[in-house]
């Protein structure tokens, strides 16, 4: 197998970065004054009631929406527009429906004009990271959301971006799958050492994945909050401190 070189590594420096929309005839202040510094390798979640402003931030900082005010800085460059220096992993995996996970997964390098053969050697080094080797002709209807959704992982890290960001990427799978998946999201993080922003509503997947997780407020009613997960890891959902993290989070939702 090809040598595959370590990720450059992504920090990011947000300063007082506002975005509303327009909202009957008025505005809506979705993201008021965020300050925020994420050290490269890092992986922080970002929790907070629907419609805190969660996935518009992850916009924000993928290039897929301007900021009204503030910056968003990347290794002390600010952002203009997407890049490949940063992956987005959805919901939804959305691949190609027509084409194999290999064709999948090298798509994104091809594109980017990497020869086939370096494009699939990066992608079945991928494939086999998240385990779907077996599966790398499969076409996309043949998967499960689970296989489908570390086809969309695979892919991402395929361009070996220095940050990855996860809107709710297992919100729409099984508990137990999305148990599996949050365990192999944690080894691939730590053998890529990639910076990682993961939009979550589930605390517990916050803090099994997260070294600190930032609490957003509904637009226009208090101000934002860091809680640093201070958990060994590997983690143990069942381990007293870890079930001490998950009730300190939740009573900052007033949730008991
Ligand atoms: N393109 C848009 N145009 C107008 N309003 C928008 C747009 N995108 C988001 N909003 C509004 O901004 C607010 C925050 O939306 P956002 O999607 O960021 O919330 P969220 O925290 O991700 O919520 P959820 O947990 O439900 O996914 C919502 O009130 C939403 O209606
Ligand atoms: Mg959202």
């Amino acid at each position: 197998m090809q040598t595959i070189t370590p990720f450059p590594r992504g920090e990011i420096a947000i300063r007082d970065l506002t975005k509303s929309f327009a909202l009957n005839g008025g505005r809506l202040n979705v993201l008021s004054g965020v300050n925020l510094q994420v050290s490269a390798g890092e992986c922080l979640a970002i929790v907070g009631p629907s419609g805190s402003g969660k996935t518009t931030l992850l916009r924000v900082l993928a290039g897929l929406e301007d900021a009204d005010g503030g910056e968003v800085l990347i290794d002390g460059h600010p952002v203009h527009g997407t890049g490949s220096d940063r992956a987005v992993i959805f919901q939804e995996p959305r691949l190609l429906p027509w084409a194999s996970v290999l064709r999948n997964v090298a798509f994104g390098l091809e594109v980017r004009g990497v020869p086939q053969a370096e494009a699939e050697a990066k992608a079945r080094h991928y494939i086999a990271l998240v385990g779907l080797t077996d599966f790398a002709e499969a076409l996309p209807r043949q998967l499960s959301g689970g296989m489908a959704q570390r086809v969309g992982i695979a892919r991402a890290l395929t361009v070996q971006p220095e940050i990855l960001l996860l809107d709710e990427p297992f919100g729409a799978l099984d508990a137990m799958t999305k148990l599996a998946m949050q365990e192999e999201l944690s080894r691939i993080w730590a053998e890529e050492k990639v910076t990682m922003i993961l939009v979550t509503h589930d605390l517990e997947e916050a803090i099994f994945l997260a070294d600190r997780v930032l609490v957003l407020p509904r637009p226009g009613s208090g101000s934002v909050r860091q809680i640093d997960v201070d958990l060994p890891r590997p983690r143990a959902r069942s381990a007293p401190a870890f079930v001490e993290m998950r009730r300190r989070l939740m009573a900052e939702f007033g949730l008991h």
